[in-house]
């Protein structure tokens, strides 16, 4: 069955938003605007996995809904909310929460690192955390869903989720009228030279949000001479750059900023080492610290005056989550007959 193509993708209100999230996530979904209806979601309901302070979480929600609209999200014609004010995400994910296997979470590799040595003492949510993400994406049956690496293992398991449900309720599906296949197989969007941005301190390391050093990562807020200072500071080998990109093989620093310069630049890594091959990192620095301080001072810049707007910031997020609630209330409402629930 063929379903209407729409992208979904979300982003944790947690710590500010880096280089990598901007890099592996955000440019794409501005990206797709023209080709799609696309919905984006700040989702605070993730965000509670681990301890969130209740007078910070505010805050941290507006300052990725400025995020996106700095970044080039336009609110009027795709969707930009935040998840806990619409409940069908929580209503499917439980019912996702029944059709995932135990098995299939205990995989999940996000999981064990982020409950660490201590996972008698992880949060019920943070286990079940994929099976909300999948319900995130389902409850508006989208089809594609730009994500960084790191989202893959998490995405796979969405397509599960959806598969199983089609299978296990097939008849109902059939014979409520979905045709053979009720959820859409969502489609994982993780394409280019940055789909794992790398810490500036460690190129084995993931560019993180929770990394205790703030030099390890780019800040969507950082001013012109942090990012300068940042970038300078990075980690790298002593040897010039390669001409080719086998020659990154080993070198993970090095291939780490030279992502970065492409992807900022909106070009490959062959091009940039057809530029730089030969190089001493202090002029590629000298480059890269231009490049980024083009590109994300003004975001930074428009992101500080969206957040004195609080109010203007809570209307976008009000009407987006109303248009979404919309979608999603229809979607749970013929999950409810496939399944079984009496109405009355
Ligand atoms: P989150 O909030 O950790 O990250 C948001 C997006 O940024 C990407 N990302 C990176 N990309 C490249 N390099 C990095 N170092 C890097 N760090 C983060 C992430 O892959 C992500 O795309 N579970 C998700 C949020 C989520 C979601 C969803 C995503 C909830 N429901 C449904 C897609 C669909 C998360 O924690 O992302």
């Amino acid at each position: 069955m063929a379903f209407q193509e729409r992208v979904f993708s979300g982003v944790q209100p947690t710590g500010s938003l880096h280089l990598g999230n901007y890099l592996g996530a955000i440019t794409k979904f501005v990206a797709l605007q023209d080709n799609y209806d696309c919905v984006y979601c700040v989702v605070d309901l993730h965000a509670i996995t681990v301890w969130q302070d209740p007078a910070e979480l505010p805050r941290a929600t507006r300052e990725v809904t400025a995020a996106f609209v700095a970044c080039g999200i336009d609110p009027r014609k795709h969707i930009i909310f935040n998840q806990s004010q619409v409940a069908e995400h929580a209503e499917l994910a439980w019912i996702f929460s029944c059709v995932a296997r135990i098995g299939w979470l205990n995989r999940m590799t996000q999981f064990k690192e982020k409950a660490g040595k201590d996972r008698e003492n992880a949060s019920v949510g943070l286990y079940s955390y994929p099976t909300l993400m999948a319900a995130d994406i389902l409850v508006y049956r989208a089809t594609h869903v730009p994500v960084g690496e790191d989202q893959k293992q998490h995405l796979e398991l969405s397509r599960d989720i959806a598969q199983k449900f089609n299978n296990d309720f097939g008849g109902s599906i059939h014979s409520h009228g979905y045709g053979d296949a009720f959820f859409p197989l969502p489609e994982p969007l993780i394409q280019g030279p940055a789909t794992r941005v790398m810490s500036l301190r460690d190129g084995t390391k993931k560019m993180s949000k929770s990394d205790p050093s703030d030099y390890s990562r780019i800040n969507l807020t950082d001013d012109a001479d942090t990012i300068a200072q940042k970038i300078r500071k990075a980690k790298t080998d002593p040897e010039p750059l390669p001409s080719e990109e086998a020659g990154l093989a080993q070198r993970p620093e090095a291939d780490n900023l030279v992502g970065i310069f492409a992807a900022l630049a909106g070009i490959g890594k062959t091009d940039v080492l057809r530029q730089f091959g030969g190089a001493q990192f202090s002029t590629f620095k000298a480059a890269l610290v231009d490049l980024a301080v083009a590109k994300l001072g003004p975001i930074g810049e428009e992101m500080k005056r969206l957040v004195q707007d609080p109010v203007a910031i809570d209307a976008i997020l009000g009407e987006g989550s109303a248009r979404a609630r919309a979608l999603a209330a229809q979607t749970m409402s013929a999950v409810r007959d496939i399944v079984g629930f009496v109405r009355s």
